[in-house]
């Protein structure tokens, strides 16, 4: 199921994203600030389900903590001096896979923004965000959506990290670039296939030192 899935996501995503073009208005060039208050927030499925799976095999890597996104969030967070936030929802998604992919494509399609369990208390003191997330369903999950409306990312300097299957960055980077229009979004996006992002900690201390961050020593 899995596979076919994938495959699928692989077919209707080359067809769409050689036709979608993102606004590309507030996507800036490679190295943007690195000065400044640093929030490293995610979302990943580890963190976001109901803990009820069972049997499938398949679906068991990705529910294991870390969870791909948390893993690399972790990973940056190691590097530079930061805050660490988990975007987490009210009402978990299932924890099998097949029925996390129906209620994720339900909200997809019904505009549903799941409302959140966990919030920051005041996102007016970060100057950067790090924004981490799984590519679901060709975009962003749902739950960032909500995290949006809570928190003003208005002049904020935001780097993109995504965990992925074989559908790439999809269309994600051009929802947030729609959703965050008063944001200043580094084109430099950092993205990893889902196989690979446990072992991630290299390539993300080369996309950090990119952006032109220090990495921490001790
Ligand atoms: C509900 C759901 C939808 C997904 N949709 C896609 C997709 O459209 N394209 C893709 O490449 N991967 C898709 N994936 C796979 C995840 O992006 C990938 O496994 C990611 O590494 C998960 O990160 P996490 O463990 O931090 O949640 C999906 C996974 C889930 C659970």
């Amino acid at each position: 199921m899995r596979r076919t899935f994938l495959l699928f996501v692989t077919i209707v995503l080359s067809a769409t994203y050689m036709f979608a073009g993102g606004s590309g208005e507030n996507i800036q060039p490679s190295r943007g600030r690195t000065e400044g208050k640093i929030l490293v927030a995610y979302f990943s499925w580890a963190e976001n389900n109901d803990g009820a799976f069972t049997a499938d095999a398949v679906s068991t890597s990705s529910l294991n903590r870390p969870g791909n996104v948390e893993d690399l969030a972790l990973f940056i967070t190691s590097m530079i001096e930061s805050d660490i936030f988990s975007i987490q929802v009210e009402n978990p998604y299932p924890a099998n896979w097949d029925d996390c992919l129906e209620r994720a494509n339900n909200e997809r399609r019904n505009g549903e923004h799941p409302a959140l369990s966990t919030h920051i208390p005041d996102i007016d003191e970060y100057d950067i965000v790090f924004l981490g997330y799984p590519n679901w369903w060709y975009g962003i999950p749902m739950a960032l959506y909500t995290f949006f409306e809570e928190n003003d990312l208005s002049g904020k300097q935001i780097y993109l990290f995504c965990s992925h299957g074989t559908g790439g960055l999809a269309r994600s980077v051009d929802q947030i670039e729609e959703a965050l229009p008063e944001s200043i979004i580094s084109e430099n996006v950092f993205d990893i296939n889902e196989h690979q992002a446990h072992g991630g900690f290299s390539v993300i201390r080369n996309w950090l030192e990119e952006l032109g961050f220090q990495i921490r020593q001790d």
